[in-house]
């Protein structure tokens, strides 16, 4: 069973039209949909935005649905040069960028308790990303994927972000549902098509095109669970 998340309606809408036996559980005001899509079996749910949301629907997957592994896909916004409105993001690790015990001692970013800064995504999944990115023909690049409970839309926003992680796009989920599968042992991928550029433009760019980029993402995720 694989799992998919989004934060938003336009992020898995396109998705759950593809599951085909159909059904609905509801946990914590989060709506599960499972059922197959290329013949595997899925579950799929809009957790809402933010890391506590993401973290009750991710941690929910794995309790109660018992997911082998666990996709995140929807909308970023872009904190590399490489990469522009309609480019992908795959992480190769996930960080928390707004995490700071920085006065007791620890690393900025750095979540106690584990004691990481980056959580690595699982390299199979990530090369099977990667594959079917590179067969769509998308501008993409692979790297850190930056989370926390911001919008991004400041020069110095973007410049401390990409000064201590050298991110290439920030979200607001992924980073937390990295953690609960990385203490829950289940591997796990992130998938972000480019909405903005995280600027003093995000706030027009990201309700122009996140639709647009919402979209791509899901249909690498689609050819993802056929190569699965
Ligand atoms: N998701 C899409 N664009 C974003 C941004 N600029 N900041 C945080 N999350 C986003």
């Amino acid at each position: 069973m694989i799992g998919v998340i989004g934060a938003m309606q336009i992020e898995i809408d396109g998705l759950k039209e593809k599951v085909e036996n159909s059904q609905t559980v509801t946990v914590s005001g989060i709506d599960f949909v499972t059922g197959t899509i290329h013949g595997t079996d899925v579950v799929l749910a809009v957790c809402g935005m933010g890391k506590v949301f993401a973290a009750v629907c991710a941690q929910t997957m794995i309790l109660k649905f018992q997911v082998d592994a666990l996709i995140t896909t929807g909308v970023a916004g872009n904190l590399s040069e490489k990469l522009g409105i309609k480019s992908v993001a795959v992480a190769s690790s996930v960080v928390q960028h707004d995490m700071d015990l920085t006065p007791v001692g620890y690393a900025q970013g750095e979540l106690g308790g584990i004691n990481l800064v980056n959580i690595p995504c699982d390299k199979k999944l990530v090369s099977i990303v990667e594959h079917c990115v590179k067969a769509m023909g998308v501008n993409y690049q692979v790297g850190t994927i930056a989370t926390g409970d911001q919008f991004i839309n400041k020069l110095e926003q973007k410049r401390f972000i990409t000064g201590h992680f050298q991110a290439i796009a920030a979200e607001m989920e992924g980073g937390s549902i990295g953690q609960t599968c990385y203490i829950n042992h289940v591997p796990f991928v992130i998938i972000r098509a480019i909405s903005d550029d995280a600027d003093g433009s995000a706030p027009e760019d990201f309700p122009a095109f996140a639709n647009e980029a919402a979209a791509i993402s899901i249909e690498i995720v689609l050819d993802v669970l056929k190569e699965y």
